[in-house]
């Protein structure tokens, strides 16, 4: 029970587990990680599949020739374990020449290197049968007012994701964009901070299709907003292309939790809204093991991302299962909600006067929605009451 298996499609960043807990105030607490452990490992708790910036796997600065061989070695331990590769992204941010962001710096030469290192990790991202390709634009933004103008590195940003669109549809890439938003961290404040930024950046695109989101549970919350709320809305537009999930305990440094850890209620909600509502899409780690474990923690909290993951699974189904969970729903309107409001159409709402003139307003107002029952329902199937 609650042992994951890769019909489940969990995936994991190499960067997740090979977080060595460098931080703003310290070194490093524990050693490297050979991707190819990690991915054995991965493979061994049940995980489907495993992601990467180019960097993870590939040291910057590598000859051509330590390339080629890192990628086979890689590739082998992706053949000898079944670990699948659905997505990859750029390290946009590490190195000091993106101090200033990447498609969105300032100097030109710096936003075309960015380009070119880009599509460098596309070419191989599809040789490993990616199909997803992500982009977390964590330099792009400003910590001073005149520093950047917006507007014009909006044009920018647009111009990166045009080119992008344009290359992978010349090659004949099956291979689609997600933003990944986030409010602040690195940069004092990054451009698309959220995910309706980057809907709204989306739409202005050349290729839209080509382009979703890649919300993450930790950065929506930075931001004081309601998580399942930000991926229902992803998913009413059609751009939930991938997710990465961990956790945040509130408005404060980016914490990278397991999932489950920081607000389980949000989570629950999640897991519910993501198993109804048919996201078929990997469930992707996006976690940084605390800094304060050796390697027990890391691999402890890696099998308890997933193992969260399908407990609140098996809790959301319960809640929806329970007759009297769906008698409260039927009190609370959900099903009235899911009714058109007008489908007699504008002119029958407007000559209708049961809808206004003889409307008795208060009467209506003193209907109970009866909310608080419904949410003590999803507690108690939350907390294995029920
Ligand atoms: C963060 C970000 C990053 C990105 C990842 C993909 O926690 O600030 O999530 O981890 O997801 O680097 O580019
Ligand atoms: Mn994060
Ligand atoms: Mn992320
Ligand atoms: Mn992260």
């Amino acid at each position: 029970r609650f042992t994951p298996t890769p019909q489940d499609k969990f995936t994991f960043g190499l960067w997740t587990v090979g977080w060595q807990g460098r931080d703003p105030f310290g070194e490093a607490t524990r050693p490297a990680l050979d991707p190819v452990e990690s991915v054995e490992r991965l493979a061994e708790l049940g995980a489907h599949g495993v992601t990467f910036h180019d960097d993870d796997l590939i040291p910057f600065g590598s000859s051509d020739a330590q390339r080629e061989a890192v990628v086979k070695r890689f590739k082998d331990a992706l053949e000898r374990t079944g670990l699948k590769v659905p997505m990859a992204t750029t390290n946009l941010f590490t190195h000091p020449v993106f101090k200033d962001g990447a498609f969105t710096a300032n100097d030109r030469d710096v936003r075309r290197y960015a380009l070119r290192k880009t599509i460098r990790n596309i070419d191989l991202a599809v040789e490993l049968g990616a199909t997803t390709y992500v982009a977390w634009g964590g330099r792009e933004g400003a910590e001073s007012g005149a520093a950047k103008d917006v507007r014009v590195a909006l044009d920018r940003m647009k111009e990166a994701f045009d080119l992008l669109g344009e290359y992978v549809t010349e090659q004949g890439y099956d291979l689609r964009f997600a933003i990944e938003p986030k409010p602040n961290e690195p940069r004092g404040d990054i451009l698309l901070p959220t995910i309706g930024h980057a809907l709204a950046f989306i739409e202005r695109l050349e290729r839209p299709e080509l382009v979703g989101v890649n919300p993450e549970t930790g950065h929506e919350q930075m931001a004081g907003l309601n998580f399942p709320h930000g991926i229902a809305q992803a998913l009413w537009a059609g751009k939930l292309y991938h997710i990465d999930l961990n956790g945040q305990s509130g408005i404060k440094y980016d914490q990278d939790f397991r999932f489950g850890a920081g607000d389980l209620r949000q989570a629950f909600w999640l897991v519910d809204l993501l198993e109804t509502a048919g996201y078929e899409g990997p469930r992707h780690f996006d976690f940084k093991p605390v800094r304060t474990d050796g390697f027990d923690g890391v691999w402890e909290s890696a099998k308890n991302c997933m193992r969260n993951y399908l407990i609140l699974k098996e809790r959301a189904a319960a809640f929806r299962a329970d007759s009297e969970a769906q008698e409260a729903l039927v009190a609370s309107r959900l099903d009235e909600l899911a009714q058109p409001t007008a489908a007699d159409g504008l002119k029958a709402l407007l000559a209708d006067a049961s809808a206004y003139e003889e409307f008795d307003v208060d009467a209506a107002a003193e209907r109970s929605m009866a909310f608080e029952r419904l949410d003590q329902l999803a507690m108690e199937h939350l907390l294995g009451v029920r």
